[in-house]
C-alpha cells in the first residue's frame, strides 16, 4: 500500500507529448503517426535527412501550423487537437530555430527581457541569472551588432528560455554558426537547458550533432519515426540499412539464407528467422572491418569471433588524421569495402592485405 502510494507520487510526467501527429499536404503524408515523449530536463533529437518532416512536426507543436490528426500535450494538458487549439503564445513553449533574429534596436538586457511578466526587479533579476548562465553578464548594455554570432546565439538561448517555458523547440540552431564554435556552443547550451529543467526537442540532420547532444533520439525518414532510443542503441542496433547507413559509411555483403546460415566469402552468418531463398544483406560499419597482413598469399587463421578472413588489394587509402580511410577491392567478387585503421597504418595503393568482419558487429538484413 505505502510503497504504491510513493510510486504514484514519484512518477514523473512528461513536459511534452505528441501523440499519431499526421500532416498532410498536396494528398501526401509529410508527417505521418509521429508519438513521442519528451521527460522534464530530457533532449530528444529529431533526426533525420531533408525533407523528412522534422520543421513541420516542430511547427505544428510551437502552433503555427495545424495538424491533420493527433493530439499534442504540454505538461499533461491537450494544447492542440483537431478541435481545439490554444494560440502559440499559450502554449509555455519556447523557440529556437537557426534564423533566431534578436531585435537590433535593443540591447541584450532588453532582448532577454521582452517576454516577461512581472516587475522591474523581477524580470532584471532573471535577466542576470540567465545571461550569467550564459557567460554574457558582461554584455549586458551591448547591442546585438556588437556581439559575435555565438554570442548572439547565446543571447537568443537566454531569452528563449527567460519566461521559464516547459518545452523548448529547436529547430537547426547551431547551423549558422562557425564549424569551430559548434562544439563548445552545443555544449554550454546543453548544460544552461539542463539546469533549466526544460524538456526540449532538438531538429537536426547531423548524426553527430543527435549523438552529442540528445538523451534519446527519435530517428525520421518519409514523415515516420523509424526508430527511437538512446544514441548507443540507434547506432549500435539500427533497424535497417537505411538507419545503419544515415549514422556512418556502411558495407554491404549480400547473401542468400539456407537452413538459417547466410554463406559468404568471410564464412558463415546466422540469421534466423528467414525462410531459405531470402536474399540477405550484412551490413558492417568500416570501423570494424579487422585487417591482417598478407602471409606469402595466406592470412591469418580463422577465429570464431572473425569467421573467415577475405584477401582483397588496397585500392586507395586515405589520411584522414585520427584514422585513415582504405578502400579495399576484394579478390571474391570485385566489390570494394571500406574500412577506417588508426592513422599510424597507411597502406600503399596495391598492397594485399586480408579482412575480417567482427561477427558482433554485423548487422543482417532482409535485402530491400
Ligand atoms: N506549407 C507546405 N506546403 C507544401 N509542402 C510543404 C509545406 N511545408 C513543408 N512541405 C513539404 O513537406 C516536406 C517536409 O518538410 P520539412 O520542412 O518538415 O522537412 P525537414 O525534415 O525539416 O527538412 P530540412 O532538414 O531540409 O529542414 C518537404 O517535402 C516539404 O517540401
Ligand atoms: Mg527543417
Amino acid at each position: 500500500m505505502n510503497a504504491q502510494k510513493t510510486a504514484q507520487t514519484s512518477t514523473v510526467h512528461p513536459r511534452l507529448e505528441i501523440r499519431n501527429l499526421r500532416r498532410t499536404f498536396q494528398g501526401r503524408n509529410v508527417v505521418d503517426d509521429v508519438s513521442l515523449a519528451v521527460m522534464p530536463g530530457q533532449v530528444t533529437c529529431l533526426l533525420g535527412p531533408s525533407g523528412c518532416g522534422k520543421s513541420t512536426t516542430l511547427r505544428m507543436i510551437a502552433g503555427v501550423d495545424m495538424q491533420d490528426a493527433g493530439e499534442i500535450y504540454v505538461d499533461g494538458a491537450l494544447v492542440c487537437d483537431t478541435v481545439h487549439r490554444v494560440p502559440p503564445e499559450g502554449r509555455s513553449i519556447g523557440l529556437m530555430f537557426q534564423d533566431f533574429a534578436l531585435f537590433p534596436h535593443l540591447s541584450v538586457a532588453a532582448n532577454v527581457a521582452f517576454g516577461l511578466k512581472g516587475s522591474k526587479a523581477e524580470k532584471q533579476a532573471r535577466v542576470e541569472e540567465l545571461l550569467e548562465k550564459v557567460d554574457l553578464l558582461g554584455a549586458l548594455k551591448k547591442f546585438p551588432h556588437e556581439l559575435s554570432g555565438g554570442e548572439q546565439q547565446r543571447v537568443a538561448l537566454a531569452r528563449a528560455l527567460a519566461p521559464r517555458p516547459s518545452v523548448m523547440l529547436m529547430d537547426e540552431p547551431f547551423s549558422g554558426l562557425d564549424e569551430r564554435l559548434k562544439d563548445d556552443i552545443r555544449d554550454s547550451t546543453l548544460e544552461v537547458l539542463k539546469a533549466e529543467g526544460t524538456a526540449v526537442l532538438l531538429v537536426t540532420h547531423e548524426p553527430d550533432e543527435a549523438m552529442r547532444m540528445a538523451d534519446e533520439i527519435a530517428l525520421m525518414r518519409d514523415g515516420k519515426i523509424v526508430q527511437q532510443g538512446a544514441p548507443y542503441n540507434i547506432y549500435n542496433a539500427p533497424v535497417d540499412k537505411k538507419s545503419a547507413a544515415f549514422f556512418s559509411d556502411i558495407n554491404v555483403i549480400g547473401g542468400e539464407v539456407q537452413g538459417a546460415l547466410v554463406s559468404t566469402a568471410f564464412g558463415e552468418f546466422l540469421c534466423p528467422g528467414h525462410a531459405d531463398g531470402t536474399p540477405v544483406e550484412i551490413v558492417i560499419r568500416p570501423q570494424h572491418l579487422r585487417i591482417d597482413f598478407d602471409r606469402a598469399g595466406r592470412g591469418p587463421n580463422p577465429t570464431p569471433q572473425d569467421g573467415t578472413p577475405a584477401r582483397g588489394i588496397v585500392e586507395r587509402a586515405r589520411f584522414m588524421g585520427r584514422e585513415s580511410l582504405v578502400d579495399f577491392r576484394m579478390d571474391f567478387d570485385g566489390s570494394i569495402l571500406r574500412a577506417t585503421v588508426p592513422s599510424v597504418f597507411l597502406p600503399k595503393q596495391g598492397t594485399p592485405l586480408w579482412l575480417m568482419l567482427r561477427r558482433e558487429r554485423c548487422f543482417v538484413f532482409p535485402q530491400t
